[in-house]
């Protein structure tokens, strides 16, 4: 599908619908599926079945496996709440905004030959509704954060390919520790408890 026949997706079926068509190439085209992501007017009766909050922490719920090709997933984000820094696995990430807004701090890689060093800001963004971000391995590494005190947000990723861990990095001295991530959800329904080895959804 070229970018000219993109028409803006009605519903989140919708929008799964024509993912499932870019998808279907081995080629990802991320300007294409930035602007199709971006094109989905957000509308809550589409996705509210998939939006479940944690007290303590943002949740991650799975929507759509994608073929194998992409875990398209919605993030529920309640007030304070936030990732830590984190890469994606050599995978693309798109992030398109649901309800409520979103901080996305970027920073560089941590530098190889200066040990023990603080992480370097890039730049600092907020993301509105029905806005799309995107970010690879290439670009840096990002932590992306709910800084309102009084609303909720919602965001929805996509990941090309799906991966089930990556790497969190702390800001003040660069080290880094792989974690799991793990799903509050999964087709809108609560994931099993587990409650073996530590796993995190960074
Ligand atoms: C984020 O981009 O901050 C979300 C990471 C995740 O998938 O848990």
């Amino acid at each position: 599908m070229d970018q000219a026949q993109l028409r803006a997706p009605e519903t989140l079926e919708e929008l799964i619908k024509q993912l499932y068509e870019i998808f279907s190439t081995d080629k990802i085209n991320v300007e294409e599926v930035h602007a199709l992501m971006e094109s989905y007017k957000s509308n809550p009766a589409d996705w509210s079945k998939f939006a479940k909050f944690d007290k303590y922490r943002y949740t991650r719920n799975l929507v759509d496996q994608g073929n194998g090709k992409f875990n398209l997933m919605i993030l529920c984000w309640g007030e304070g709440q936030g990732s830590s820094i984190h890469d994606h696995s050599n995978s693309h990430c798109f992030l398109k905004l649901l309800q409520g807004q979103l901080k996305e701090t970027l920073f560089d890689w941590p530098d190889a030959k200066h040990k023990n060093q603080e992480l370097t800001r890039k730049w600092v963004k907020i993301f509105h509704e029905n806005q799309c971000t995107y970010i690879n391995d290439t670009i840096g590494v990002h932590r992306v954060e709910n800084v309102s005190h009084t609303e909720s947000a919602v965001s929805l990723h996509l990941y090309s390919p799906p991966f089930n861990n990556c790497h969190c990095f702390d800001e003040r001295t660069g080290h880094k520790n792989q974690v799991q991530m793990i799903f509050w959800s999964k087709f809108g329904e609560r994931t099993p408890f587990e409650t073996s080895v530590s796993k995190e959804n960074n």
